[in-house]
Formats: structure tokens, C-alpha cells, sequence
């Protein structure tokens, strides 16, 4: 079946209410998904993204129904990777004639996935455009880095549809398809922890690239990425919070992540969370073992958080492996203008504090003096230092 968005423009992808996880198992999905897929129907036929190998031949059926797979006079592939170009192989051996319109880096992306297979595959740059009838035409824009090399954005004139693939998407399932049909609360989540965990090591590229369509002076009316809800109802407040987003973004709260083995570490944390409220009594305080919360939520709240407090204790002279992944995350993301401070119990040789401090500095954090480094198990004067560290990191 297909979906009316605007006009002649139709959503043809798929609601993956129960997918559980995306990039392989890296990033966690807790409401479902969508890979969104567009026909634009004028004089010519457009189909805009493909979806998912696992879901192609559902969707080449829908296809066949609504549109009749030959009637199919172009395909744009806004972004090579699989899950918007899975089902491409198996429609261009039925269509192998239909021009496929992307970037540079997306033949490279499409043919080092699936072979030169004489797809006719024309190259597009940021403000080429093709004349699709009714007067209308498709104007492309590059977004590379957002999130790939060879992303690409198409807008519609005429019904000022930005069709943004992957850029203010969401892991987010929602029947209604539209913003104004979704749960708000989990979808300003949704679209934060997908900005955190995919986004934001390309913040710079992002502030360059709302600059530059902005600079374009085209009016959008909907904005349709590639997964979750399509933006119809005040569609420019997620480019507006993609801007804030992308400017080193914090809000006042404070997150703590640590691991434990015998509790000490446990117990520091929950001292600090407590200081911290003592200190900040606006400032929201969040505590996370991180061998047991979910790693894409921990980074959305590091992402909201203006300081970090992260603990481990000495284990074979190093921290222990769930902090060790959990700062290499956190450095990855590449987080900007955060305070961070680092505790941790010891029995004999005590180095976890100093590892943790040079390696939260090597993540691009403002790292306090203030720590807290307890021997076996920390005493009331150690826990009292919980206070001088909260007002390091909030004052
Ligand atoms: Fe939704 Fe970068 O793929």
C-alpha cells in the first residue's frame, strides 16, 4: 500500500515495529523503526530509497501493485548503505535500464557493496536538478558526512518536499507516519539519541550544511527522512534543534557512569550524585552502571550533560573493560565543552583514577582536578570529597 504525504508524493517503505537493533548490534532500538521510501508520481515516476534486503521483496510487491515496476522511470538513492539500498539489486534486475541518480561517493559505495553491475548510474552534485513533469523538478544536495560520504538530500519544488534521507531521521515506529501522529516525548527522544549516537561526530559538517540550505532560500514545507516520522507540522523546529544540537549542545545535568566490582565504586557514585544535588539543586543528576544500561541511551544522556563523572576500579593495573568501551565510545562521539571527573576503588596498586582522567582528556573532555581514589572501600572523609567534585564539575 501507499501513503499519501503530499500531493503526488507517496511513502512506499516499510515499519520495522520489531527490529531490536541497527549497524549490526551497535545501536539499540526500544520503538521499532522505519526505512521510508518515496514514489513521487508526476509526468515521470520517481522512487525515491529503496529498503532493507530482509524486507525487498515485500516491498517490490507493494511496488508491482501500486506503481507497476516498469512504470518506474528513475530511481534516486539518496545514500548507498544497506538499509536504503538493500532492495536495490534485486529491482534493477527487473528494471536494469532505469537511470539511478546519486552522488560521486554513492557509485562507490553502491558498487564496492554490490558489484558493477551496468547499473546506469548518473552523478549528481549539490544544486543539479531533473525536470520530472507538471512543471516540477528534483533539486539535489549533497550532505556528506551527514552521515556518510555519499549522502545525499533531493527537494521537490512545487510541493517544497525535502526528502533529507538519514539527517533528522529517528529509530522511532509510528503507524500515523507524520510528527503530529507521534508520542512527542519519545519522539524528541528518539531523534536526540539518533543525533547523539550517529550525528554529532560530525557536528561541524551539520552547522556548514543547514548554513548552506538555508542559503538556498527554499521553502520546505515537509521534511521526509529516511527513518521514523515525516516533519509536516512546523517542520523547521527539527532543523532548528539540529542547529542547537550541532553547537557543542548541554543542558544542566550532570551524568555518572560506572562499573563496579565489590560495591566501593557503586558507593562513590551515588555519594557524588548525591553532593551533586547538594551542590546544583537545579541541575539533573543521572547515575548508570554501565555493564548493565544500555550504551546509545547512556551517550543521549552524556549528550545532554554539561559534566560526566565516570568510575572504575583497578583491575590488572587498568579499569575495568565495560568503562575501558565506554569512554572509547564516548570519545568516538566526539563530545565538545563537557567537564568530566573520574573516581574509582583500589586494593593495592590504584591506577584506574589516572587512567581514567587521561583517557576522558584523550575523549576531548575538560577533566577536573578533583577525584576521588579509595582504598578498599571508601571511608566517610573520601565520600565527603563527593562535594568538592560536584562543585568542580557544576559551579
Ligand atoms: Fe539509514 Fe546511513 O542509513
Amino acid at each position: 500500500m501507499r501513503r499519501t504525504i503530499k500531493g503526488n508524493v507517496s511513502w512506499v517503505g516499510y515499519i520495522d515495529w520489531e527490529l531490536q537493533t541497527f549497524h549490526g548490534d551497535d545501536y539499540s532500538i526500544m520503538n521499532g523503526s522505519s526505512q521510508n521510501a518515496y514514489l513521487v508520481e508526476e509526468e515521470k515516476t520517481v522512487l525515491i530509497d529503496t529498503v532493507w534486503t530482509p524486507h525487498g521483496s515485500k516491498f517490490l510487491d507493494n511496488l508491482r501493485e501500486e506503481v507497476g515496476l516498469e512504470n518506474i522511470d528513475m530511481i534516486i538513492m539518496n545514500h548507498g548503505e544497506a538499509d536504503h539500498s538493500g532492495a536495490l539489486p534485486d529491482l534493477m534486475r527487473e528494471i536494469p535500464e532505469t537511470p539511478i541518480y546519486c552522488t560521486a561517493n554513492a557509485v562507490k559505495s553502491l558498487e564496492g557493496q554490490y558489484g558493477k553491475n551496468g547499473w546506469d548510474l548518473r552523478t549528481v552534485k549539490t544544486g543539479d536538478s531533473v525536470e520530472i513533469g507538471n512543471g516540477k523538478k528534483l533539486v539535489f544536495v549533497e550532505m556528506r558526512m551527514l552521515h556518510w560520504p555519499d549522502s545525499m538530500a533531493t527537494y521537490l519544488t512545487g510541493d517544497s518536499v525535502l526528502f533529507s534521507n538519514d539527517a533528522f531521521g529517528q529509530h522511532f515506529a509510528v503507524g500515523g507516519l507524520f510528527n503530529d501522529t507521534a508520542d512527542q516525548c519519545l519522539l524528541e527522544k528518539e531523534a536526540m539519541k539518533y543525533y547523539a549516537n550517529i550525528l554529532n561526530p560530525f557536528s561541524s559538517f551539520v552547522t556548514k550544511k543547514l548554513e548552506e540550505i538555508s542559503s538556498l532560500g527554499l521553502p520546505i514545507d515537509v521534511i521526509a527522512p529516511s527513518h521514523g516520522v515525516i516533519w509536516r507540522e512546523k517542520p523547521l523546529e527539527i532543523v532548528e534543534k539540529y542547529a542547537e544540537w550541532a553547537n557543542a549542545y548541554q543542558e544542566d545535568q550532570l551524568t555518572i557512569v560506572y562499573d563496579t566490582m565489590w560495591e566501593g565504586t557503586a558507593a562513590i557514585a551515588h555519594e557524588i550524585a548525591v553532593a551533586a544535588t547538594r551542590v546544583s539543586p537545579g541541575t539533573v543528576v543521572k547515575v548508570f552502571n554501565c555493564s548493565k544500561a544500555d550504551k546509545n541511551e547512556i551517550m543521549t544522556e552524556i549528550f545532554k550533560s554539561r559534566a560526566v563523572a565516570v568510575g572504575s576500579p583497578t583491575v590488572g593495573n587498568d579499569i575495568l573493560t565495560s568503562v575501558s568501551s565506554i569512554v572509547h565510545f564516548m570519545r568516538s562521539l566526539k563530545f565538545k565543552n563537557k567537564k568530566a571527573a573520574a573516581f574509582g576503588c583500589y586494593g593495592w596498586s590504584g591506577e584506574s583514577v589516572k587512567i581514567l582522567k587521561e583517557k576522558l582528556a584523550d575523549a576531548g573532555f575538560l577533566v577536573v582536578d578533583e577525584s576521588i581514589r579509595s582504598m578498599w572501600k571508601p571511608n566517610s572523609e573520601e565520600l565527603a570529597s563527593a562535594e568538592p567534585l560536584a562543585k568542580a564539575l557544576l559551579k
